[in-house]
């Protein structure tokens, strides 16, 4: 896009709804003087917030970026673990480092120095959270690999700045890549695990500025051919463009995507999900609740909640998208209520109902939140649950069932269970469904939704421990070569044709169609933290750690077992090397780990709004249902 064009883009720019609302509220951010004066320009005039003038006060971010670096002194770091209720304590480790912890109970992560290098770290204190966590008492010496260090360097290589501060990581730092795409763009998603490799080594103020810039670009004017997406919205990725203002002046803009460039126009449903659930780990891991507080960031969240609670033709609790609307994003038969949207969404109304200020403004939404939370954990563990036990009934199954309590609510005929997986379900374990619709399931295990549903507790305990089951079952088909299949299995032959739309970069086994992604490291190390077994996660960590840099970080390999690079694989993929780095972090830091995970929320399971009582003419279906949702 030309300078020109992109300014008058920018400048077309009416003010919103939310902007005039914004407007006419009393809040202010205040940024420092340099960091005020340089976006003082049109793409942020949408969000008064932040583009106050007013240096009155030392800006909570800037005291935040300013509060970091003291903890973190020369030769020692310490990154002191906070609840809401932290208390600051100084903790010393020898008269020369005075290092700064924020909790009771610090975990105090030593970086051992020789010379300018750094040679490895000692990790010490945590406590047990819940049953499921182990103690991390002693003091692990723990060396930084070859591998550790190299990816750090690209993590810092990949860094991108907007009027000098870090906003974020480009997607991929390719040097031999000739058309980069939008790879040179800086992903919600993708900045996740680049996110919590920052925060996991004491660096907050990237991922703050990351929360504030893209909160500014959700208010944004969007459109795709004239038709403009609900308020609310995330862009799927945004890029720093400098243009000319005259022939003397420069400015960098912020140019957002919100599916309206991206090829396929998909809608990135799952940036706001994952922004949220963001803002809630920078919190945790930094003890720095001020940010959330804020009120721009609070009706950041209430647009994004309002968006995904708004009234449809929706029959069940589930969000309804089109497909690639996630982190497969193109079309592999995952619209309608996909298991990867479902657990974000979980997790992201979680965070919702933990952040947002219960207030007169507030209270309507923050019911419909509850209500909603405890309708889809019922929906999901109940329908989207197979094991062999299931399958069973499956198979088994009358059809054509009309009334309110029909066993085959969904109509789902037996001959849909496809062959491999009568072969393939083991008599330990099972998973959550890929997708389910009238008479439809997807009996494909996509491995995102399961180990987001374990991570964020919207499965039952028993279903996450038979999830993990499941992948130590099936190892050489989910890990194999490379940790971790996107789905399983592929779709081939005329279900590629047909499915995919014959779409030659998903062919089967390579790319979103079963290719291996090692950046789904993360997910999977807290998932078997939180269940008690990060011997899993260390087992798919050492399979990684031995090809990663010698294959130049892949985005993705191919084949069955994950043998080859994929075939139109980037290089030097920053959430491989982020996933990684944030998989290694995890594992030294129980503790902070236990701060991204979600236990089972008993108050949710009690809650039913359907005011069907056993008495009266129907009775509530919930009720009705055979399983005991909180055993199954
Ligand atoms: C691909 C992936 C998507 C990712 C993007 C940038 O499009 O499918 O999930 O966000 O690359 O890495």
């Amino acid at each position: 896009m030309s300078a020109i064009h992109l300014l008058r883009k920018l400048s077309r720019k009416p003010p919103s709804r939310l902007h005039r609302n914004l407007l006419s509220s009393t809040f202010s951010m205040d940024l420092p003087p340099d960091l005020a004066r340089t976006t003082l320009i049109r793409p942020f005039s949408n969000h008064p917030a932040i583009f106050t003038n007013s240096h009155r006060l030392i800006p909570s971010c800037f005291r935040q970026s300013n509060l970091l670096p003291n903890l973190v002194s020369e030769k020692t770091k310490s990154i002191g673990l906070s609840s809401r209720e932290f208390s600051t304590s100084v903790v010393e480790t020898n008269t020369s480092d005075r290092v700064v912890g924020l909790s009771p109970n610090p975990l105090v992560i030593e970086r051992i120095h020789k010379g300018e290098e750094t040679i490895g770290e000692s990790v010490s204190g945590g406590e047990i959270i819940g049953n499921e966590i182990k103690k991390s008492e002693e003091t692990l010496v723990r060396e930084e690999s070859e591998a550790e260090k190299e990816a750090w360097r690209i993590l810092e290589d990949a860094v991108v700045r907007y009027c000098g501060s870090p906003v974020g990581t480009v997607a991929a730092n390719d040097p031999g890549d000739k058309l980069p795409l939008n790879y040179d763009q800086v992903f919600i998603r993708d900045f996740v695990p680049s996110a919590l490799a920052f925060l996991l080594k004491g660096e907050g103020e990237i991922v703050r500025n990351f929360l504030l810039h893209t909160l500014q670009l959700q208010s944004w004017e969007k459109t795709v051919d004239c038709y403009s997406p609900g308020q609310g919205l995330m862009p799927a990725s945004f890029k720093v463009r400098t243009v000319a203002l005259d022939e003397n002046t420069t400015e960098e803009v912020l140019d957002p995507d919100f599916g309206e460039s991206a090829i396929g126009r998909v809608a990135p449903v799952d940036s706001g999900l994952w922004w949220i659930i963001l803002l809630r780990a920078y919190g945790k891991l930094t003890g720095d609740f001020s940010l959330q507080e804020r009120i721009d960031v609070q009706t950041g969240i209430k647009l994004i909640m309002n968006l995904c609670l708004a009234d449809g033709f929706d029959m069940f609790p589930t969000l309804l998208v089109t497909d690639g609307s996630c982190m497969i994003d193109r079309r592999m038969g995952i619209h309608g209520h996909p298991l990867e949207i479902q657990s974000l969404f979980y997790s992201a109304l979680r965070c919702s109902r933990e952040m947002l200020s219960v207030n007169d403004s507030s209270s309507n939404l923050v019911r419909a939140i509850s209500n909603r939370l405890s309708a889809l954990s019922f929906h999901i563990r109940e329908y989207y649950w197979v094991d062999i036990k299931k399958i069973n009934e499956i198979y088994r199954y009358k059809t054509e069932e009309y009334s309110t309590d029909a066993t085959n609510k969904f109509n789902i005929y037996p001959e849909q269970i496809p062959p491999w997986l009568m072969d393939w379900i083991p008599e330990q374990g099972g998973y959550l469904l890929g997708n389910l619709q009238p008479a439809h399931m997807d009996f494909r295990f996509f491995t995102l939704g399961n180990f987001w549903s374990v991570v964020s507790s919207l499965s039952t305990p028993k279903q996450n421990e038979a999830i993990l089951n499941l992948i130590e079952a099936k190892w050489d088909d989910i890990i194999g070569n490379m940790p971790l299949k996107i789905c399983y299995p592929a779709l081939e032959y005329d279900d590629w044709r047909i499915i995919t739309g014959s779409d030659p970069k998903n062919t089967p086994w390579s790319y979103h169609n079963s290719g291996s992604w090692p950046t789904l490291l993360w997910q999977f190390t807290l998932a078997c933290m939180k269940m008690g077994r990060p011997e899993l996660a260390e087992k798919a960590l050492a399979l990684a750690e031995k090809r990663l840099m010698a294959d130049r970080w892949p985005e993705y390999y191919d084949t069955r077992s994950g043998k080859f690079i994929g075939k139109q694989s980037r290089l030097y993929q920053t959430w491989t090397v982020a996933g990684f780095l944030t998989s290694k972090l995890l594992l030294a830091n129980p503790e902070m780990a236990s701060k991204l995970f979600w236990e089972e929320d008993y108050e949710l399971l009690d809650i039913c709004v359907c005011g069907l009582s056993k008495s009266g003419r129907r009775k509530c279906s919930r009720v009705a249902a055979k399983t005991q949702i909180l055993v199954r």
